[in-house]
């Protein structure tokens, strides 16, 4: 139920209150290149050459990151501008033996299995040895069990399998099995991560906010928990596009348990109040790889500044929508493909006050840090996140941007 307004803020409608109280809009992440020459602005605009927007997003990127991440962005920016690795999802609706045969018979690994393997591992050669702990893995093994805590689920039911670090070789596209469905979903491997943060458990009630083109509703209907499952886009021809997508990979009975609609999300906070189990609210973003490689439909096209400029108010107002549509104790996952603090943190930290300040709701911020240890091997960790995980595109593990953060309604 929606609690009363904090009184310093009266009944000020959400928007107007976010464009108050947001003042990272103005910030400059998205402030047009440096112009150096403002004066002869207009002979400027005539005769100078346009710039394209995969060069004003590098320019944009350099002048930001480069601050943001010091020594770094060098090793990030050509890792950006670098071919992408993908992972492939094991489509559990499947043929599932014969996917992971062809995908091992490539040497590709399962690494969240792979990941579980060193997590027993180090469970056992805790019980047998109390020595010093050797290694992050056994670290946080022990770390764990002296506080008697046992280390947060992951998902037994998804795979995905990736080429180990350094091996750059390409899956193929997945082929339909003899009923027509396909064995694997080619994504970025990192994309799986926020699916895992979300913990689903059986029964759950299930939200995905922006969900097409669908890699992420069809990892989270990999763990068999979804007892139903709402997915939702802004845009019909999205929509169209996850509607495509999850009819290729799933058997009409687990098509019969979606609901697939084409809405705003920021009207969920209203529509479905107090809802949702899990909510995952995976944003639209600057998505910097792809701006950085694709000129059509770029979010540096210059007709595109104004959406560009009003994205973290977007992405607050999706995840409050996103907090509201879950239950009390309900968790959500927020996720992004950009490095922007301003759309990361800057966002996840507003949502928070604001659920206080305007729904006298509060919200923890979950920590993720044993997502480090576990799939170290696979992905490189931004190591100083304030709030949640930031996985770096590197040359050996070119997986990324993804950023994701797990919060948990506490009322
Ligand atoms: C990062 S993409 C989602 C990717 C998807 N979760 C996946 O894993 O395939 C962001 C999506 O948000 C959608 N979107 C933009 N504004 C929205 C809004 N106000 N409400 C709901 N969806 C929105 C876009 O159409 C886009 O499909």
């Amino acid at each position: 139920m929606m609690a009363a307004a904090h009184a310093g803020y009266g009944r000020r409608p959400l928007l107007q209150l976010l464009r108050q109280e947001t003042p990272f809009l103005s910030g400059p992440f998205f402030a047009s290149a440096p112009c150096r020459h403002r004066h002869f602005k207009k002979k400027w605009a005539t005769t100078a050459p346009r710039i394209s927007s995969v060069r004003l997003a590098l320019q944009i990127f350099d002048m930001n990151y480069s601050v943001q991440f010091g020594s770094l962005w060098p090793s990030i920016r050509i890792s950006l501008l670098s071919e992408q690795k993908y992972g492939a999802l094991v489509n559990n609706f499947s043929d599932v033996q014969q996917v992971i045969q062809q995908l091992e018979d490539l040497n590709a690994v399962d690494f969240i299995w792979e990941s579980q393997k060193g997590v027993q591992d180090s469970d056992s050669m805790a019980e047998q040895a109390d020595s010093e702990p050797t290694s992050s893995q056994e670290i946080q093994a022990k770390s764990s069990k002296s506080q008697g805590q046992p280390l947060p689920s992951i998902s037994p039911n998804i795979k995905c399998y990736t080429f180990p670090k350094g091996d750059i070789s390409l899956f193929h596209p997945a082929r339909p099995d003899l009923i027509g469905i396909l064995g694997y979903y080619l994504l970025d491997a990192a994309s799986v991560l926020p699916v895992l943060a979300l913990n689903l458990q059986p029964g759950n009630l299930v939200l995905d906010l922006c969900a097409a083109p669908g890699g992420k509703t069809l990892a989270l209907l990999q763990t068999g928990c979804c007892r139903e499952l709402a997915a939702n886009d802004l845009s019909a021809s999205r929509t169209r596009r996850l509607q495509e997508v999850l009819h290729s990979y799933l058997p009409k009975e687990i098509l019969n348990t979606l609901r697939i609609t084409t809405g705003d999300g920021r009207k969920w906070g209203d529509l479905e109040m107090n809802t949702y189990d899990r909510v995952l609210v995976d944003v639209p973003c600057t998505n910097d790889r792809h701006s950085l490689i694709e000129e059509d439909n770029n979010i540096f096209m210059r007709m595109r500044k104004g959406e560009r400029q009003m994205l973290p108010m977007l992405q607050l107002e999706l995840l409050v929508a996103g907090l509201l549509a879950a239950n009390p104790g309900g968790e959500v996952v927020y996720s992004t493909c950009t490095l922007s603090q301003l759309q990361n943190e800057y966002v996840v930290e507003r949502a928070v006050e604001l659920l206080a300040v305007q729904y006298n709701i509060s919200v923890q911020v979950e920590d993720l840090s044993h997502f480090r240890s576990l799939f170290q091997s696979t992905f490189s960790f931004y190591p100083d996140c304030r709030l949640g995980e930031l996985i770096l595109p590197h040359l050996t593990a070119n997986f990324g941007p993804m950023y994701f953060c797990k919060l948990r309604r506490l009322g």
